[in-house]
């Protein structure tokens, strides 16, 4: 709104890695972004660990308990930012099962929405532009309000120390871009 001063304080984002190896480009990548954020703005984990495998059977009984938090998670998330990695140029099993979990009831879920940032870092040249995509249409059917902006980090092991730290200033500067792109629509948002 013209003239409207937005407060980015209290914006909450849920951070996705689907990535559960320990020195994680994407989970590196979702380290750093929480140090980029703007003050006042909380980043947590979701650690996608704790899903099980989607099974309609089991959900017809009613979410499975780690299922349930997740769903709330988003909820009670402003945006969410997602890191995948690409395995054989889609995204990986662990980050499509949490989607298609979150995706539940179609039309009505917790994606429906939602903002969403996408990064992704590979050790291949296109830097998860496959596996971006495919998140990418995936959360469009669910109707998420997913950036046109992204983060692509290709020839990961160039950007990251041993331990999975992202060190490259020129992706620190991007990824800041995209924290800062998300936070600024959901400050927006909170204020109209
Ligand atoms: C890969 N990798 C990979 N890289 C890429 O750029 N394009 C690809 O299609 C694939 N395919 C692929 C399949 C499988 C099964 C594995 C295990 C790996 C390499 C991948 O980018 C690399 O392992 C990253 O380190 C994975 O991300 P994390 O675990 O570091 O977050």
């Amino acid at each position: 709104m013209e003239g409207r001063v937005t407060s980015t304080d209290g914006v909450k984002i849920l951070g996705l890695a689907g990535s559960l190896r320990g020195a994680s480009f994407n989970r590196g990548l979702l380290r750093a972004a929480r140090g980029v954020a703007p003050a006042g703005v909380e980043l947590v984990e979701f650690d996608l660990r704790s899903l099980p495998h989607f099974d309609a059977n089991e959900e017809r009984l009613g979410d499975p308990e780690p299922v349930a938090a997740f769903k709330q998670a988003i909820r009670e998330a402003d945006a969410l930012l997602i890191a995948t990695p690409e395995y054989n140029r889609g995204t990986s099993g662990v980050l499509k099962n949490a989607i298609d979990w979150a995706s539940r009831p179609a039309l009505a879920s917790p994606l429906a929405g939602k903002v969403v940032g996408l990064m992704g870092a590979s050790a291949g040249m296109r830097g998860t532009a496959g596996a971006q995509q495919q998140v990418r249409d995936t959360l469009g059917f669910s109707r998420a309000d997913v950036l046109d902006e992204s983060v692509l980090v290709p020839n990961a092991y160039e950007k990251f120390d041993a331990d999975g730290t992202l060190v490259d200033p020129a992706t620190l500067a991007d990824l800041a871009g995209l924290v800062s792109t998300a936070v600024g629509v959901c400050a927006t948002v909170k204020a109209a």
